[in-house]
């Protein structure tokens, strides 16, 4: 076992671990640990953009009132202002980082819209935004000599006074870096750190059709659950209503078919070619997504059919293909779709858990010297559902006062060493090569949270997979103290963790609000009203 000692350990390198990292290395010496390779991270595939009012028409007031109302009045109102009222110069700070989003011929920054939102106001890069922002910071990172950035560096476990201290109360608990899977060795490193940021990004593997990439698989939520932190709402995971209908990639990475093409004016129709949105909401496609989402669910389940269709192809072809070059070849190239004459086979799939480890406006977990931010946090932001492209914006804005608050921290912790840390324990353990066993059980979770915990939930699916998730957890447990650890053995047992969290949170919101819709309680209920959903 190796042990390296660190001032910050970052896990995860998408927008919100690179971000905190260039704001705090002149006075830090920081490690990323990223699972895979340094561009797998769900900020490389965000295709929109980020939101923020700089449009001459737009204010962050209209800001403030779009995303409180599709939080469907459960956002923390601080915290929106918040992020409303920086996110212009957190773009700025993008831009000066290398950032070279589209701009108009005029020179200003060209703006998107998207669903929710009453204004232009999504900060982008064609439709390959995401793309775009990774490219800029790991450019800046490479550069960095405070950064060192380890890939294929999966995360097991915090290091916590669990490990040091086992009768530590929970409110008093310290985090002392994490258990790193070395990929040279095979073994677990420990590395020590004084301040942690986890910022692993989400949970969407949990489902089996979801717009995430393979390393979402919810380690953060489990980790943080597992070292103690408060975890709020998981029970609002968000639907993105429009990826590509694909009936042989089931279980892989949905196609996002960004929701700013119908900001761009594309229609969603029925198999009877009739456009329904507008029957259903004043913003018809543009209405935010849990309404759009739950109307094309509905439309399948009326109808019979597999997928609804959307409809770009009264627009100019060559302003589609110039405003969506990525998404119109890949149709083009890998499913004859030409977008510019023919309507696009869409579905909804998981996309963006709207809860996670709470954080306050700086930050802060309830486990001291353990921070958040980006999709694995909860900082009140998105409420019951996220306004689109909020998501880059609160990563990039709650890593900078992170950053701020680590900084200071950082003084205070100066000269600090914990030597109780005990390496990683891996007595009792072999390699029983039964992956069989990870497949399965991997596929038995996707298949029972997409069937019984997605869009359109109710008491009696909910308990089905909870006895069923429950069962399979057990297993898993009892396969993990006996298995020498694997990335993938890490992966499923957090898989395994959060769904059954996740079911356990949607059980107790006995009402329908934003994302978590149930058909036993299909109204809202003033007892939830602020209400967050929270275990520790
Ligand atoms: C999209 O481009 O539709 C996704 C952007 C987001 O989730 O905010």
């Amino acid at each position: 076992m190796n042990t390296e000692k660190c001032d910050i350990l970052i896990i995860g390198s998408g927008i919100a671990g690179l971000s905190f990292a260039l704001e705090v290395a002149d006075v830090a010496k920081i490690v990323v640990a990223t699972k895979k390779g340094r561009a797998d991270s769900a900020t490389n595939y965000a295709q929109g953009g980020i939101a923020a009012a700089i449009g001459d028409d737009d204010s962050i007031a209209s800001h403030i009132e779009d995303t409180i109302k599709t939080g469907d009045g459960f956002c923390r109102e601080d915290v929106v202002n918040l992020v409303a009222t920086e996110g212009p110069l957190k773009i700025r700070r993008l831009i000066e980082w290398g950032a070279a989003f589209s701009e108009e011929l005029t020179g200003k920054l060209s703006l998107g819209r998207e669903g929710g939102h009453t204004h232009h106001r999504i900060v982008h890069k064609a439709d390959h935004t995401g793309k775009e922002v990774e490219k800029a910071l790991l450019d800046q990172v490479r550069n960095h000599p405070n950064i060192e950035l380890i890939e294929d560096a999966i995360c097991v476990d915090l290091i916590t006074d669990r490990h040091t201290s086992p009768s530590t109360r929970p409110e008093y608990k310290t985090c002392y870096g994490g258990y790193v899977f070395n990929p040279q060795t095979k073994k677990i490193d420990l590395i020590e750190a004084k301040i942690t940021l986890m910022a692993s990004g989400g949970m969407g593997r949990i489902w089996l059709n979801t717009t995430n990439p393979m390393i979402a698989t919810g380690d953060g939520v489990a980790m943080s659950w597992r070292a103690g932190a408060r975890i709020a709402n998981l029970e609002f995971m968000q639907f993105h209503p429009t990826v590509l209908y694909d009936p042989l990639k089931a279980g892989s990475q949905s196609f996002l078919i960004t929701e700013a093409l119908r900001g761009f004016g594309g229609i969603l129709r029925n198999q009877r070619g009739e456009r329904f949105m507008e029957k259903i909401h004043p913003m018809a496609e543009l209405a935010p997504r849990d309404v759009v989402a739950r109307a094309i669910d509905n439309e399948r389940k009326r109808w019979g059919i597999d997928h609804v269709w959307l409809d770009i192809s009264h627009q100019s072809a060559d302003e589609i293909r110039n405003r969506f070059p990525t998404i119109y070849q890949r149709l083009l190239e890998d499913h004859e779709i030409d977008m510019t004459v023919s309507p696009i086979p869409v579905v909804p799939a998981a996309h963006y858990q709207c809860g996670g480890v709470m954080t306050d406006t700086w930050g802060r977990t309830t486990i001291c010297n353990l921070y958040a931010a980006g999709e694995v946090a909860y900082t009140g932001l998105h409420g019951a559902n996220r306004l689109a492209s909020n998501s880059l914006l609160e990563a990039v804005v709650f890593a900078s006062r992170a950053a701020e608050s680590a900084r200071e921290r950082l003084k205070e912790l100066s000269g600090t060493n914990n030597d109780a840390i005990p390496p990683w324990d891996d007595s009792g353990t072999y390699d029983p090569e039964e992956w069989v066993l990870i497949a399965h059980d991997l596929g038995e979770i996707q298949k029972l949270m997409e069937d019984y915990v997605g869009i359109v939930r109710s008491d009696l699916r909910l308990r089905r997979a909870k006895r069923r998730i429950s069962l399979i957890t057990g297993e898993i447990e009892d396969y993990w103290r006996r298995t020498v650890v694997s990335p993938e053995l890490v992966e499923l047992r957090n898989i395994a963790q959060v769904a059954r969290l996740v079911v356990r949170y949607a059980l107790l919101r006995k009402e329908s609000r934003g994302l978590h819709y149930t058909t036993d309680y299909p109204q809202k209920d003033t007892f939830y009203e602020k209400r967050d959903t929270v275990f520790q």
